[in-house]
């Protein structure tokens, strides 16, 4: 995949060039079919898989994303963000990296709420979840973690897994809604055309 690389260079002296790298990958949208892959499992936790991670935040805060899964930016591995303020973290520490994960427990207790993707801009539907979702997965050194979210995060947790099997936030809702997801995401596809 070609990876667009913006440079960037801060100060006017030559004496001090402060250049800032950033990797910015398109995200996929609705009704790309690349999205309804399922994906597969990160076998190799190397420097590609750091890189595909680094790009991947730059990506997610770009686009004030809550989470960003991989397959978004087309790569059908089983890896997702989740933006640490949302994960309950200081917004100084990285995004929570969740690969290879497995949800461990639901709540009964549900939550309704507006939810958003950045594969639908502009579109937020009301959409029912676990209130709390434990999950386990691997983080980028490939070492185990198992941890426990309520309210937003567990939303952001169960959004973005939806992504790993090709679920999408279209599934979420009924007939109506959906054939109105579908022309608005139609019509901006046409509008963007060259
Ligand atoms: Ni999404």
């Amino acid at each position: 995949m070609a990876v667009p690389r913006c440079r960037v260079l801060l100060g006017p002296s030559s004496d001090v060039i402060l250049s800032i790298e950033m990797s910015i990958l398109p995200i996929l949208r609705f009704p790309d079919q690349r999205l309804r892959e399922t994906s597969r499992d990160v076998t190799s936790f190397d420097d590609d898989l750091k890189r595909l991670v680094a790009d991947m935040t730059d990506t997610m805060y770009l686009a004030e994303g809550a989470g960003l899964s991989a397959i978004q930016v087309g790569v059908p591995l089983r890896l997702f963000l989740v933006d640490p303020e949302v994960a309950a973290r200081p917004a100084t520490d990285p995004p929570v990296v969740f690969i290879n994960p497995q949800i461990v427990r639901l709540s009964d207790e549900e939550q309704t709420g507006d939810e958003g993707c950045l594969s639908f801009p502009g579109i937020f539907v009301p959409v029912k979840r676990a209130m709390t979702a434990e999950f386990k997965a691997l983080d980028v050194e490939g070492k185990p973690f198992t941890v426990e979210g309520s309210g937003l995060f567990a939303r952001a947790m169960q959004h973005e897994h939806d992504h790993l099997a090709g679920r999408l936030l279209i599934d979420m809702v009924g007939p109506v809604k959906r054939q109105i997801i579908r022309r608005k995401m139609r019509k901006e596809a046409e509008v963007e055309a060259p």
